[in-house]
């Protein structure tokens, strides 16, 4: 495997390996890799010839009072495992490679409507970050394809939008959420959690499949449903940001007359902010 932590280099290398005929898949990450970040390399390789992970804690994504500083960096580990999987290249940049020496006079991409609320609302900022960063390594890299995880799935309609509006020519690829055998989302926010409060997490995921049930049973009083989840899983001492049944396309809350539905929950268990989703359409 390849390790490069500047662009040129990596642009020397992927132009040849494009020359050579080959399909580039690039699957963008934080690190800390864990099972679900090695669906996505797996899904690259499967969707591509030539497969280069990024590994990049970005900044301008994280809030002032937020984890920055504190996120899990296991580099040693993660090239381990990208190697063992298989991928080609990990690219490995480092704060200045990507933004220069003046982090505040970046030229910012955002994203309106859709990082308006949700995580939008609880991070300001964030969004603009996430899609800055993609966008600049979309253009440093120049895939066919790009992998992301469904886990975040406001972030994935939100880069969807940005490869239509920005005329990216680049296919997206959508990779369902890996779980523990409980059930709780695969996050590598999770490492801060203790044993027990790893047990709890789980709640998250059994609210929204409970959700979930009673919309297909025909219970439509969404205002309702969404309180209750709120109620037993701020009885249950998590934090609740939001629990949200939206429509899955556009994240607009859900109306009566919709088929499509993403129901979003994110809460805050010990030192945790975690996300969850489900998704699901009524049979017509
Ligand atoms: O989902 C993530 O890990 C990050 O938001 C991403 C897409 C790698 C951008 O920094």
């Amino acid at each position: 495997m390849h390790t490069i932590s500047d662009i040129k280099s990596l642009r020397n290398l992927l132009n040849a390996t494009r020359q050579a005929g080959n399909s580039v898949g690039l699957v963008p990450t934080m690190g800390n890799l864990h099972d679900g970040h090695l669906e996505l390399v797996k899904t690259a390789r499967a969707n591509s010839d030539f497969v280069v992970c990024s590994i990049f804690v970005n900044p301008l994504q994280f809030g002032p009072n937020e984890d920055l500083e504190a996120y899990p960096r296991t580099l040693g580990e993660d090239i381990a495992k990208l190697a063992a999987i298989g991928c080609d290249c990990l690219f490995m940049p480092t704060v200045a490679e990507i933004y220069g020496d003046n982090l505040q006079a970046q030229t910012i991409v955002t994203v309106p409507e859709l990082s308006e609320n949700y995580c939008g609302k609880s991070r300001p900022g964030h969004f603009a970050g996430v899609a800055t960063v993609v966008s600049k390594l979309f253009n440093i890299v120049q895939p066919n394809s790009a992998v992301f995880g469904l886990k975040d799935y406001q972030q994935y309609l939100i880069i969807q939008k940005m490869v239509t509006d920005l005329k990216f020519d680049i296919q997206l690829i959508g990779v369902e959420i890996q779980r523990e055998a409980h059930g709780l989302a695969l996050s590598s926010r999770n490492r801060y959690l203790s044993d027990e409060q790893l047990q709890k997490a789980a709640l998250i995921y059994q609210c929204l499949l409970d959700i979930k049930k009673r919309i297909l049973k025909g219970d439509d009083n969404f205002s309702n449903l969404e309180a209750m989840a709120v109620e037993r899983l701020t009885d249950s001492g998590f934090a609740v940001d939001y629990f949200a049944i939206c429509n899955s396309a556009n994240l607009q809350r859900a109306a009566k007359q919709d088929c499509d539905f993403v129901i979003l929950a994110a809460a805050q268990v010990g030192p945790s902010r975690l996300l969850d989703n489900v998704r699901f359409s009524l049979a017509s």
